[in-house]
């Protein structure tokens, strides 16, 4: 399939040299360009090396590049942080592999109108740093905030932890301005609120991978920062019981937290462990980690009291109150690197983010359990109860040979996927699908969904050019 793709000549690096100048551009040094190769997956077989990487600092030089990669029929890679959970920015055709890292900056904090516009290669933290001397803050909370890019939280539409009463990412994508695939420069949305004037071209972009377009201009909607936020950590005996309080915090308390974070026992150990960390009674079987915030300090004490009540009657053994930033920092920061910590345990394992209603996230959970045991693999699990959505991550069983875990794991994939999908769920809520789970897209989409993902694909991308081979494969004729 790869073939009907040029190769990058020593003429083609030129010409990107004219466009980028020669300092940014990297070509023909094997060891320089491999980190571009794979994103945060830990399993190798995912990894493909691009031929060369390009770094532009302007939307003019991202044309141009594109306008040459669809002439040439080169297919190019955008890629941010390459914090990514799918394989979305692995050139997996080879090409050009475009880097957003010297488009960092904030072009507009506006005031008026409670917006923020950015450019992609921003790192997600660095918007609530310049914001919150105005009083004001951007709602995305993704775990890798201290390192990812925005605009690779808009490519992924990521989620995160304070998606419960948030949302994800696109709720707050007002305007964009990106490269089409075809390398003209194209402005969506803007600073409306509310805008249905044709078909919501903005919306198909969030969470498009990096196939659509290359975002060049990113505005966001700003809210007043809360005042006031408390976090709960609320300690269960086992994962189960601790996954059945979730649906009831949800309904029946009357108040929708701004998180409900699950961590079983293994997850919280790996992570302090990993960060030389201890947070309270780290030894119970499951925890959940719950925020609520608000513009009053009352309000937000009688409904942290109200949720801590709420779990002490479902299950709860201890209930810990964490009311000044270094507590709840240090205790956020445990659950930011799980994925991180797990790496370090085993490089072989399969981090997934199945998602399903949250009235299911208790059968979810009993479902894995079965898996396990019927796989004799251990599914660590940690996540963002509260949306529904897990981090299950099938770790190899260390009396496998690593053949034998290449040959069983995409058999417990399918049966996890099978559940999820029985359950009314999706195999990914915020990671993406990426080449890692394409092969599984038809497991959970209809054939008729699929078909109009591709027409979409084809008519943007007539060429197949940017970041062929994820999501779906436009070809396919099943
Ligand atoms: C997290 C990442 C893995 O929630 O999505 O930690
Ligand atoms: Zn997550």
């Amino acid at each position: 399939m790869s073939n009907k793709y040029n190769a990058v000549t020593d003429q083609i690096v030129e010409r990107l040299v004219e466009i980028v100048g020669e300092k940014y551009v990297l070509y023909g040094d094997a060891e320089k360009l491999e980190p571009f190769s794979h994103d945060e997956v830990a399993e190798s077989q995912y990894a493909h090396m691009p031929d060369c990487v390009v770094r532009p600092e302007s939307t003019e030089q991202i044309a141009a590049i594109m306008s040459l990669a669809n002439d040439e029929r080169i297919p190019v890679t955008p890629r941010g942080a390459g914090s990514g959970l799918s394989g979305g920015a692995v050139p997996v055709h080879g090409g050009i592999v475009l880097l957003c890292d010297r488009m960092n900056r904030i072009l507009e904090i506006d005031r008026e109108n409670l917006t923020v516009t950015v450019q992609p290669g921003l790192v997600t933290n660095e918007i609530n740093d310049a914001l919150s001397q105005y009083g004001l803050f951007y709602a995305g909370y993704p775990m890798s905030l201290e390192t990812c890019y925005v605009g690779g939280n808009v490519a992924e539409n990521a989620g995160g932890g304070k998606a419960v009463k948030y949302g994800v990412t696109g709720r707050y994508v007002l305007g964009l301005e990106l490269v089409t695939p075809t390398g003209e420069i194209v402005r969506l949305g803007g600073k409306l609120v509310k805008d249905v004037t044709g078909y919501n071209l903005l919306q198909l972009m969030v969470g498009s991978e990096g196939t659509l377009g290359v975002f060049t201009e990113i505005t966001l909607k700003l809210m007043p920062l809360p005042k006031s936020s408390v976090d709960l950590l609320v300690l269960f005996r086992t994962a189960k019981e601790a996954i059945s309080a979730v649906p009831t915090i949800m309904t029946a308390g009357g108040i929708i937290p701004t998180a409900i974070e699950f961590m079983d026992q293994s997850s919280v150990r790996a992570s302090c462990e990993y960060l030389n960390e201890s947070i309270p009674y780290q030894d119970a079987g499951a925890m959940l980690l719950i925020t609520v915030d608000g513009a009053h300090e009352q309000q937000v004490e009688r409904e942290y009291e109200s949720i801590g009540e709420l779990c002490l009657e479902n299950g709860a053994i201890e209930v810990y109150v964490a009311d000044n930033y270094t507590t709840s920092e240090r205790i956020w920061k445990v659950r930011r690197n799980i994925a991180e910590a797990f790496k370090v345990v085993s490089p072989h394992q399969s981090l997934e983010d199945v998602v399903v209603p949250i009235a299911a996230i208790p059968d979810m959970v009993d479902g894995l359990g079965e898996i396990s045991g019927r796989h004799e693999v251990q599914i660590p699990c940690y996540g963002h109860a509260g949306d529904g959505n897990l981090h299950a991550t099938p770790v190899m069983n260390p009396a496998w040979t690593l053949d034998e875990w290449h040959e069983k794991l995409p058999r417990i994939m399918e049966d996890m996927y099978k559940l999820t999908h029985s359950l009314g769920g999706m195999i990914s809520g915020e990671h993406g699908i990426g080449h890692k789970r394409k092969k599984y897209m038809n497991f959970v989409v209809p054939e008729a969904s699929l078909e109009m993902m591709r027409a979409v694909k084809r008519a943007l991308d007539p060429n197949n050019i940017l970041n062929p081979g994820k999501i779906v494969d436009v070809n396919d004729a099943s």
